[in-house]
């Protein structure tokens, strides 16, 4: 294999090439590893979920152009948090923003980042949003939100399905024999004073370690702390890291602007075992009824599963995996290139199937997902509505969705 890589697969492998195999191991997945089912689900559930191209739709030109809360981009495709950027390339988040700005497109900076939110707002030409955590240090949540507001970022995205967890990936780091410790000795790029480079800025017991982050997220965060978040930025909330109807409702209820069907790219090891993330994407849409955007992402290798994800009725997708390949690969034309790769396949796969726009992209497109029938959507509604969940005016919308689709 030589010259760039043509395909997402080319990347992964190269970018296994080029790291230890425990970071690979650890960070990634193996196929089909212990603690990796959910993973490997992610990418089967996309596979497993059939398209229905339309042929002969006599269309020359396709639009992939779309909006994520009123951002224009390129395509709709978003750059997904995720933890230091430098353990792969040396340029770090700076080149990843680098990257999916010369793709047209929204770099979403993880809290646990080797560049700061300041470093990478100066760095990109692009809109950044900003993935936070709550803590339990209120005062530092509000700081780290502040300076992200300040700094331009357009929207802060709330992670939330790790968060009361405790075990925080030690079984991965004993299996294939890793640790946060020794990451800087391992690692050929990381810089040892870029470790949880955002925290830098507070100083004594507040400028904590790596490995013991964990301890200090607010692992009793409930729905009214969201009402908290939402007074002390103006910014729109994104929460990232939902998987069913009842919770979306939730979300939307509180104020989000809009959420993301997520299950962490299948890296939570106490969950292993959970299906595809793209599993709880209708549920979620038919929920919402459109009230606020919803995005997926986990197993996005494939311009044809960004087809798919749309077809469900996702605005978006976020990539998680693919930037930090490409990113490892070749800093910041790699990044890019990801993005160039999902673009080139979308844009065919679009025509193979007849879709003139990302904005239009009907649910006939595909089939039944798996395991899937309308009965259980239906049914899943009217239970919604029993308890509560759902106004009459809402489920009256939502079941017309799924009538429709
Ligand atoms: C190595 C790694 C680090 C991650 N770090 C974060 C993080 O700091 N914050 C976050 O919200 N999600 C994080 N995620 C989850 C991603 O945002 C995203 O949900 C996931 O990678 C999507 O799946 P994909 O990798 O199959 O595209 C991380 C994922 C990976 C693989």
């Amino acid at each position: 294999m030589s010259g760039t890589p043509f395909t997402i697969a080319e990347y992964e492998a190269r970018a296994r090439d080029l790291l230890p195999d425990a970071a690979f191991n650890t960070l990634f997945g193996t196929e089909g590893g212990r603690t990796w089912r959910t993973n490997s689900a992610n990418i089967a559930a996309f596979d497993a979920l059939p398209l229905r191209p339309r042929v002969m739709a006599g269309i020359a030109e396709r639009r992939l152009a779309t909006t994520v809360l009123g951002q224009e981009i390129a395509l709709p495709v978003m750059a997904a948090p995720s933890g230091s950027h430098q353990r792969v390339h040396s340029e770090g988040e700076v080149a990843t923003a680098r990257g999916t700005h010369a793709a047209g497109s929204v770099m979403i900076l993880s809290t646990i980042s080797n560049f700061s939110i300041e470093e990478v707002a100066a760095a990109g030409e692009g809109p950044n949003w900003f993935q936070c955590y709550v803590l339990r240090d209120r005062e530092m949540t509000a700081d780290l939100v502040r300076r992200a507001e300040a700094a331009g970022y357009g929207a802060v995205v709330l992670t939330v399905d790790n968060i009361a967890g405790r075990l925080g990936g030690q079984e991965r780091l004993r299996l294939y024999r890793y640790s946060w410790a020794t990451e800087v000795e391992t690692s050929k790029t990381l810089e040892r004073d870029r470790i949880l480079r955002n925290f830098a800025a507070y100083r004594g017991d507040r400028h904590f370690e790596r490995q013991s982050l964990i301890e200090h997220f607010d692992a009793a965060l409930g729905w009214d702390d969201l009402d908290w978040l939402r007074s002390v930025t103006s910014l729109p909330i994104v929460i990232k890291g939902i998987q069913t109807a009842e919770d979306a409702i939730r979300a939307a209820d509180h104020g989000a602007a809009a959420v993301v069907v997520s299950n962490h790219g299948g890296t939570i090891a106490e969950l292993d075992g959970q299906p595809g993330s793209l599993l709880a994407l209708p549920e979620v849409v038919a929920a919402v009824g459109g009230r606020i955007e919803v995005y997926v992402d986990g197993g996005i290798r494939r311009g044809k599963d960004v087809l798919k994800a749309l077809a469900l009725g996702a605005q978006a997708v976020l990539i998680g995996r693919a930037v930090q390949w490409g990113l490892a690969v070749d800093g910041s034309d790699g990044v890019a290139e990801v993005f160039a790769i999902l673009r080139r396949e979308l844009d065919s796969a679009m025509g193979l199937c007849g879709v003139a726009d990302v904005r239009d992209v009907p649910r006939g497109l595909v089939g039944p997902l798996p395991g899937g029938s309308l009965a259980a959507d239906l049914e899943r509604l009217a239970a919604l509505h029993a308890t509560g969940h759902l106004t009459e005016a809402e489920f009256s919308t939502a079941k017309d969705r799924v009538l429709r689709s």
